[in-house]
């Protein structure tokens, strides 16, 4: 695999990964998912982590795991990019994954006294990919041997932290988001 198809496959593999957190961001809002419960004075994971935020950001990673297996065919063949299939599996553990990643990064956050929206640097960049792949790897670590090479996976997370910057900052720029990160 060259440089850019590295850079197509990893793009397509992490994407139900990528995702639900912006999908959240859109649909966020109403019950904390904490119920506002604490802990040693400080909320288990804040506003910023809610039901329906967590639920539509998931069941949209998985439309887009579910697109991407129809187009699949249509990539391999037109442009010649080997990209791969999502099993079932994967279609639920890398969204639902990333969203649990993200609110572990939430958890840690208010246990260190950081409030909600306040950076932690690196952990919001990756946070949510560590976890999508750990927990694909316990449902489907065949799957993810075979695809995961090493060079893909150095990709990954060079190009998820950018990406994530990225995103965030239009996302603020455009009004949806309160901080840019
Ligand atoms: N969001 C949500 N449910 C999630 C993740 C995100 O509803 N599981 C929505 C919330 O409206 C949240 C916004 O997306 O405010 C931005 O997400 P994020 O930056 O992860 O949350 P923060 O508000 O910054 O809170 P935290 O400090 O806990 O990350
Ligand atoms: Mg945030």
């Amino acid at each position: 695999m060259g440089p850019l198809e590295l850079l197509v496959v990893a793009f397509w593999v992490m994407l139900p990964a990528y995702v639900p957190n912006n999908a959240a961001v859109l649909a966020g809002g109403g019950a904390p998912i904490d119920g506002g419960r604490t802990w040693k004075g400080r909320r288990l994971l804040g506003d910023g982590k809610t039901w329906r935020g967590t639920i539509v950001g998931t069941l949209i990673g998985i439309g887009v795991a579910y697109l991407l297996n129809v187009f699949q065919p249509t990539a391999v063949s037109a442009f010649g990019v080997s990209v791969p299939t999502f099993p079932l599996a994967v279609m639920i553990t890398l969204p639902l994954g990333a969203m649990l990643g993200d609110m572990a990064a939430s958890f840690i956050k208010r246990r260190t006294g950081r409030n909600r929206g306040a950076p932690l640097p690196g952990v919001d960049q990756l946070d949510f990919a560590v976890v999508a792949l750990v927990l694909t790897a316990l449902v489907a670590f065949e799957w993810v041997l075979a695809v995961f090479t090493l060079p893909l996976l150095v990709v990954v997370f060079v190009v998820t932290p950018v990406l994530h910057v990225v995103t965030n900052v239009l996302a603020y720029l455009f009004g949806f988001k309160h901080e840019p990160w």
